[in-house]
């Protein structure tokens, strides 16, 4: 891949496709450009496309190709799948206070619309005890929804062993509860075995993991039910109807066979040294300290607090010296709010201002990081120069 003079330190919010996946989308935008639903030849061509993807995701997942819904995104998959279940706004959901908005909010509206919503909170260190969520377990509970990893902290939750613990409280239920896992940071890094993680509904993304953007899939097991979100054509057996996206579909199937390929773990590891040196680097700066588990967390997160720095300046100081990070702050209808995952693992408002994340990935060196140590010395040291916090 082509590498920039910029050194881009933000693959959890997107990353450059692999040129491996680029070749074999190409075909499908001028060749193989038929409707995936048309029963003519161009058509046929084009849902073997499709229909490939689907067997590579699951074999990847290790369930059943009619388990794989395609949408447009983990957006659209977490949306289906939360306002799906709760189609009659019955029942009571249990999730977190860190999920990405598009569960968070789903589940706020929910809430307003008379679901009973339980937010659990995530501990401190950004991991969530699997004792609160079955404590929170109520005799309408329909859905759980916990995410794997979380695209903020990188912290990693242990999915597998609540799918398991549930799977047992299940077993003594007549009304069963589902369980759904947003698994979009985790997917490049953690074991996707929906058999493993007992669950019920997965979310992936293609354009966190090397793949086109606006295209994601999820899981959805045989015993479960959704009530779709649009109505349509058989598309997806009638649960996403519209036009496949043909040629993200592909590049989606490519993007998950590259995680497969015998060099993953390599690129993992690499990954995980680079992160490591610059948590260690960044943890020589006065008043620095790691958001997260240390250990509990994606080979390619780093999220740091500066005291008396703010992360928005921070972040620009950062830009104009060729660096591309983000904030754990949202800049929402023109006022900056500190991030509601930080916030929710007790992080004051302040220092949650003050947080940056780095988020690596697989065309990054080692070279870049120890000349991005550099460039955040001498940042931190300036901006607290002025900075009004002193
Ligand atoms: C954990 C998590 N869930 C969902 C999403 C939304 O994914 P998409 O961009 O495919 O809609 C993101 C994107 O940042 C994410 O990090």
């Amino acid at each position: 891949m082509k590498k920039q003079n910029k050194i881009y330190f933000d693959n959890s919010a997107t990353t450059q496709i692999d040129k491996e996946v680029l070749k074999e989308m190409i075909p499908y935008f001028n060749l193989q450009f038929g409707n995936a639903s048309s029963i003519h030849e161009f058509g046929q061509k084009a849902e073997a496309g499709v229909l490939n993807a689907k067997y590579i995701i699951s074999k990847f997942l290790n369930c059943k190709p009619n388990e794989i819904i395609f949408t447009s995104g983990a957006t659209e998959s977490n949306n289906t799948i939360l306002q799906g279940v709760f189609s009659d706004f019955k029942g009571h959901l249990i999730t977190t206070m860190f999920e990405h908005p598009c569960v968070l909010e789903t589940a706020k509206y929910l809430s307003r619309r008379g679901v009973d919503v339980t937010f659990i909170a995530p501990e401190k260190n950004g991991i969530i005890d699997p004792q609160k969520i079955f404590r929170a377990i109520k005799e309408n509970t329909r859905l759980i929804s916990i995410m794997y990893a979380n695209n903020e902290v990188g912290t990693v939750s242990n999915i597998a062993h609540i799918g398991k613990k549930l799977a047992e409280i299940n077993e003594k239920r007549t009304n069963k509860i589902l369980f759904h896992s947003d698994a979009v940071q985790a997917c490049y890094f953690r074991d996707m075995d929906v058999k493993k993680l007992r669950a019920d509904f997965v979310s992936i993304s293609s354009h966190k993991i090397y793949g086109p953007k606006g295209v994601g899939a999820f899981f959805m097991s045989e015993r479960a039910k959704l009530s779709p979100l649009m109505y349509g054509g058989q598309q997806e057996y009638g649960i996403r109807p519209g036009t496949y996206n043909v040629p993200a579909i592909v590049g989606f199937g490519k993007a998950i066979q590259l995680i497969s390929s015998k060099d993953h773990k390599k690129i993992i590891e690499k990954m995980k040294k680079i992160r490591d040196y610059i948590i260690k680097e960044a943890l020589k700066i006065k008043g620095v300290s790691l958001n997260g588990d240390k250990d509990k967390r994606l080979e390619n997160n780093i999220n740091l607090l500066f005291e008396n720095v703010e992360g928005e300046s921070l972040l620009l100081k950062l830009d104009l010296c060729g660096v591309a990070c983000s904030t754990g702050s949202a800049c929402a209808s023109g006022s900056l709010s500190a991030s509601h995952a930080l916030l929710s693992m007790g992080i004051k408002p302040e220092n949650a201002h003050g947080s940056l994340r780095i988020s690596l990935g697989k065309y990054n060196t080692m070279e870049e990081a120890k000349k991005f140590v550099m460039i955040l010395k001498k940042s931190v040291i300036q901006l607290r120069k002025f900075s009004p916090f002193k």
